[in-house]
């Protein structure tokens, strides 16, 4: 979705927390911050613990090298905590004819930690950050199409989505 572009590493230190009204009162311990590539081995262990983020049952949400060029030449991603541990991440990238489209690529949240308003945090601190006039994400569940419909996102009217499965 990037079109092969690789821009220049982006820098993560020193990392500046994002505390702001995005916050979910309902997580006073929460913590949302920019993603870096440490983060790489626990956002894999949540992301392959979740079964909506998998394109199809075989194939992992993404390869750890996938992951590392995100975290490295794309970063629009951010992670929330507790306690340091990560609960939940969005994996953000700007895309399409000169970076004019905002894409959600994966945002999820811990099962333990769900309708707390963490995602909707996170969202939030992401389309801030991509700061494009257009948002789009495809998505994988009829759960979280609900969930996005409710944040404000809906089904595509001007672009269609067409797919073809090819042998790798
Ligand atoms: C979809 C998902 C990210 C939502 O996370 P969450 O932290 O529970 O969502 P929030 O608590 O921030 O919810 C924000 C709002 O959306 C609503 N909402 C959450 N999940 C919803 C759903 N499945 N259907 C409809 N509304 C939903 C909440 O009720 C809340 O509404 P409110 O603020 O008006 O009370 C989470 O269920 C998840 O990780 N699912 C699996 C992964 C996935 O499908 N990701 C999306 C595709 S990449």
């Amino acid at each position: 979705m990037n079109f092969g572009k690789k821009t220049e590493p982006v820098k993560t230190e020193p990392v500046q927390p994002v505390q702001d009204p995005f916050i979910p009162v309902k997580v006073p311990a929460l913590f949302i911050r920019s993603a870096r590539v440490e983060d790489k081995d626990q956002i894999l262990r949540l992301g392959n613990s979740i079964e909506e983020l998998k394109w199809n049952l075989t194939s992992p949400f993404l390869t750890e090298e996938e992951l590392e060029d995100y975290l490295k030449y794309h970063n629009h991603s951010f992670v929330a905590t507790i306690a340091g541990k990560i609960v939940a991440f969005v994996i953000g990238e700007k895309s399409g004819p000169l970076d004019r489209l905002g894409c959600i690529v994966f945002l999820a949240v811990a099962l333990e930690y769900r309708k707390l308003g963490i995602a909707r945090a996170l969202l939030l601190e992401c389309e801030e950050d991509l700061n494009t006039k257009d948002m789009y994400l495809l998505s994988t569940s009829e759960s979280s199409t609900r969930f996005y419909e409710h944040l404000g996102y809906r089904e595509g009217k001007t672009v269609s989505y067409m797919s073809k499965e090819r042998e790798s």
